[in-house]
């Protein structure tokens, strides 16, 4: 039976539907006719799923320009990379600088160690728009400040920060950087050496187009951190120590295969695409709608104007109307997702003055069309004439 959950699917900030072809077809193969557990027995399923694994590094070291594959470090999400750094960092104390645009995943996890006394930090306002001036983090900076965390793009304005200049100020303090990639990884040229990042999280299903449960860490030479889970990596095993080396050591349990597999066919669609061609399409997208809901009655867009300082996500609201209710009308009534609330990042809505009530976002992966953006903006005409 065929399932109908809508058919303009504009929440790809979230996670990425529908996947390339390729992808799907990658997990089948991988699950039906390989199966074995990778790098864990000698025989020939085992072995090539270790290879699976491998050449899933090697696609994601070749995206973001990491000439050893060894130092991307695979995890279930941009959740879970961003603790391993987090906690990893800040195990024996300090204090770290985050801005006022970090989702949850980043507070959280620091709110967590300065309440149990561990850490502390300070976080840096962005204007309301969403931009950051680098300055504002050197300020930041205290004597024991051990660790720097940016997104490199909102999840909720959009706006694209000043990665650079953050890692040249960081690194004149020889504090590292640790950079939330989770939107912009697929849409956006990274090159974490070049820019002199030390730790970059991503996930894998959103712009990359992996399966959701595929994620990972590049970690830059000397600035390898403790892992959070010890375990069982297929090497040393006859040591009761965790393997000095990586990717093993942060690496423990079976790794999920399968869904990098997936992963690798969905970095593989990206790059034979481009990224060029991802971010013009994809921005091309956006404007229209932006265009098309400011001229709508009551109807507000948030962040940057301009385009090149922003990636494809429209956050906005309808005067008169909660997030909420313009989400559930445009769901039910017109098949259409979007997502609505505080996105996981209530820092972000308080910079930008939406904590209330939130904003609704469409964000558009490049399987979008134009023919999505005018469903919604004819659907939100109705809402908004309507009321
Ligand atoms: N953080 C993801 C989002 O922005 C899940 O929707």
């Amino acid at each position: 039976m065929e399932l109908d959950f809508g058919t303009v699917y504009l929440d790809n900030a979230a996670t990425t539907y529908p996947k390339p072809e390729a992808v799907y077809a990658a997990m089948d193969r991988f699950a039906r006719e390989v199966g074995g557990s990778p790098g864990r027995s000698g025989h020939k399923r085992s072995l090539e799923a270790g290879r699976e694994v491998l050449l899933a590094r090697e696609a994601v070291a070749g995206l973001l320009g990491v000439a050893d594959p060894c130092r991307i470090v695979f995890t279930r999400n941009a959740t879970e990379s961003l603790n391993l750094v987090i906690k990893g960092v800040l195990a024996s104390g300090g204090h770290a600088v985050i801005t006022s645009l970090e989702h949850n995943s980043v507070w959280r996890p620091l709110e967590a160690l300065a309440r149990a006394g561990t850490a502390s930090y300070s976080i840096v306002d962005c204007d309301p728009a969403g931009m950051l001036d680098p300055a504002r983090i050197e300020e930041a900076l205290l004597a024991d400040t051990r660790l720097i965390v940016c997104t490199h793009a909102s999840n909720v304005t959009g706006s694209l920060l000043p990665i650079g200049e953050i890692a040249e100020l960081a690194a004149r303090r020889g504090i590292p950087l640790l950079v939330d990639a989770a939107q912009t990884a697929g849409r956006y040229e990274l090159d974490p050496g070049g820019m002199g990042v030390q730790y970059l999280a991503f996930t894998g299903h959103k712009e990359l187009f992996g399966p959701q449960g595929t994620g990972g860490l590049y970690i830059a030479p000397g600035w390898e951190i403790d892992p959070l889970l010890h375990g069982g990596t297929g090497s040393r095993s006859e040591s009761s120590l965790q393997p000095d080396f990586l990717p093993d050591r942060l690496e423990s349990g079976t790794m999920n295969a399968v869904g990098l597999a997936g992963l690798r066919a969905g970095v593989e669609f990206v790059l034979e695409k481009s990224i060029a061609e991802i971010r013009r399409h994809e921005e091309e997208l956006s404007q229209l709608l932006s265009e098309g809901i400011l001229r709508l009655p009551g109807g507000v867009v948030y962040g940057p104007r301009e385009w090149k300082e922003r990636i494809g996500l429209v956050s906005f609201n309808l005067h008169g109307f909660t997030s909420s209710e313009v989400a559930s009308r445009l769901d039910e009534a017109y098949g259409i997702c979007v997502r609505s609330g505080l996105h996981c990042a209530p820092l972000a809505h308080r910079t930008i003055g939406t904590l209330e009530n939130g904003v609704v976002r469409a964000s558009f992966s490049c399987m979008n069309r134009t023919e999505d953006v005018g469903r919604l903006l004819e659907a939100l005409g109705d809402i908004a004439h309507a009321s």
